[in-house]
């Protein structure tokens, strides 16, 4: 088995089957989406946006170490002050529901670590053993990487 993670391909022997999509319906999806300026009455469920945001967190990023944080704004003297900030834009005064997010610069060591848990997790449940490259990846090239050239 390899060491190297970027160069060599690990033998994993894992492979996922992709689902059934409906191309129609996502095409749909994708041609439809607007940037909406003013948002009508109708109320957005919270469970509507609670999925929104998981949804979100399934976004591709860097060495998976999510670098994010998604703030779901609730307070009305919050959002007001927010929609001040979004140069008092419609979009955000009309919008039933406001989200921030954050690009976290200084989370990504911690994430390191949390990785490295979470694939000792897996592999004890799963009885696979973490592949050497992968636990070197997250253990030393990654905190290497963002330590030295930063975020
Ligand atoms: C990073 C980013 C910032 C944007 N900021 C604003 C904004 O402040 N106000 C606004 O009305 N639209 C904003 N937009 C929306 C764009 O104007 C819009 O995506 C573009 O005109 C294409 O229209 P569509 O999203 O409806 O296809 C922003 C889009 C992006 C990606």
């Amino acid at each position: 088995m390899s060491d190297n993670i970027f160069t060599e391909e690990l033998e994993l022997n894992y492979t996922e089957v992709a689902p059934e999509i409906d191309f129609k319906e996502f095409e749909k999806v994708v041609t439809s989406r607007r940037s909406v300026r003013v948002f009508g009455d109708e109320e957005v469920p919270d469970e509507v946006v609670q999925k929104a945001i998981e949804h979100g967190l399934l976004a591709p990023n860097s060495s998976n170490l999510q670098p994010w944080e998604f703030h779901w704004v609730k307070s009305d003297d919050k959002r007001s002050a927010l929609a001040k900030m979004c140069f008092g834009q419609n979009g955000a005064k009309t919008a039933k529901h406001l989200i921030v997010c954050v690009a976290k610069t200084g989370t990504w060591k911690r994430n390191c670590e949390r990785m490295l848990a979470s694939l000792k997790a897996a592999s004890k449940k799963d009885g696979i053993e973490v592949p050497k490259a992968v636990k070197a990846y997250y253990g030393k090239i990654a905190p290497m990487a963002y330590g030295f050239m930063g975020p």
